[in-house]
């Protein structure tokens, strides 16, 4: 395919002028041939991981309104969903549990009858081939939203690892092969390796959420699982998202806790410490594109601003180029399939 059309009349030879040396890096660009040859990063939708909202009950689907594609699940259609990002190849699930009561110190959270150990289990009957991660955070259980046990006005971090270490054990019981603390608690993730290991679950891996800045980006995943704080913010356990050295401070501290991986989050907003983690670290890095990014490109899309498939896959790209391993994102199976379509021409 030639890109500009000839003219009909020959061009007159080139004026002989004695041009300096210069590179062409045009040349490796002139076919998809030769692109895809000297292509650095290759996306697969074996580094996708799934974020999925799992509720009580049987046959229950609700569409997320400001995660337009997106529905809380009960356990029995997680499975079914399950079952197609398997086929297309995608690595795993992240669940995230919405309880049918939530309480003040979000004991919610360590039901083994919960809807995430429920939905575990009835993964881990169907053999599918995924992992199968589950987040640990509380804010998702208490009735004041707050990712911790609050006394007085404040989150009680101490108080808070032993809840953290008893939900994590719960959820590895239930089949989970990975648990993922979110609450930005000091010390959860020894907390929760040393609740895993004194309950024999050894083999169960932690995907620590170690750099995650207070974002205004998980705006729609606070309406999906209706985990808005209801007085004050997470500012004081979440980082401000202008510091990138105390990021990577986050992340030194998890490794040396026992983190098997170390997660960066908002994805789009972190390329730079991605980059950085990805010289000081040798253990596995995840990415979270964040509920606020999925937003944004839907909204584009839906205005026709924005080319929806090409845009999702330059972000996964631009991700995984910064350094990522493993990319959670809720454009996984739409992603996966394009993947597989490219995959055929
Ligand atoms: C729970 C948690 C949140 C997200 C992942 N785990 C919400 C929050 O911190 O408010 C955000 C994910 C997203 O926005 O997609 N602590
Ligand atoms: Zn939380």
């Amino acid at each position: 395919m030639t890109l500009v059309s000839r003219p009909a009349v020959p061009h007159a030879a080139p004026p002989s002028i004695d041009l300096p040396r210069f590179d062409r890096t045009r040349r490796m660009r002139a076919s998809a041939a030769r692109r895809s040859l000297v292509r650095e990063t290759r996306l697969s939708p074996a580094q996708f991981v799934m974020p999925l909202f799992v509720i009580p009950g049987r046959g229950r689907r609700e569409p997320i309104a400001s995660m337009p594609g997106q529905s809380r699940l009960s356990p029995d259609l997680v499975v079914e969903l399950a079952g197609e990002l398997a086929l297309l190849g995608v690595g795993g699930l992240m669940l995230f549990g919405i309880p049918g009561e939530k309480d003040p110190d979000g004991e919610a959270a360590a039901d083994p009858q919960g809807p995430v150990p429920e939905a575990l289990r009835l993964l881990r009957e169907a053999g599918l081939p995924l992992t199968l991660a589950a987040d640990v955070c509380l804010c998702e259980y208490t009735t004041h939203g707050h990712c911790g046990i609050v006394v007085g006005d404040r989150i009680d971090n101490d108080l808070t690892l032993p809840r953290l270490a008893e939900a994590a054990v719960a959820y590895a019981r239930a089949g989970a092969d990975v648990v993922a603390p979110s609450a930005m608690m000091d010390g959860q993730v020894a907390a929760i390796r040393h609740g895993l290991d004194a309950a024999g679950e050894t083999n169960t891996a932690i995907l620590a959420y170690a750099a995650k800045h207070a974002s205004a980006l998980y705006g729609p995943f606070r309406d999906a699982a209706d985990s808005t704080p209801s007085f004050g913010d997470r500012r004081s356990h979440q980082m401000d998202p202008a510091n990138g050295r105390e990021a990577l401070r986050e992340m030194a501290l998890d490794a040396a806790e026992g983190a098997d991986m170390l997660m960066v989050k908002p994805a789009i907003t972190s390329l730079d410490v991605l980059a950085r983690a990805r010289e000081r670290f040798d253990l596995p890095l995840a990415a979270y594109q964040v509920s606020g990014e999925l937003a944004m490109v839907e909204a584009a899309a839906a205005h026709g601003w924005i080319d929806r498939r090409r845009t999702a896959l330059e972000l996964l790209t631009a991700i995984a180029r910064a350094g990522a391993d493993v990319i959670l994102t809720y454009l996984a199976r739409d992603a996966a399939t394009w993947l597989a379509e490219e995959a055929k021409r």
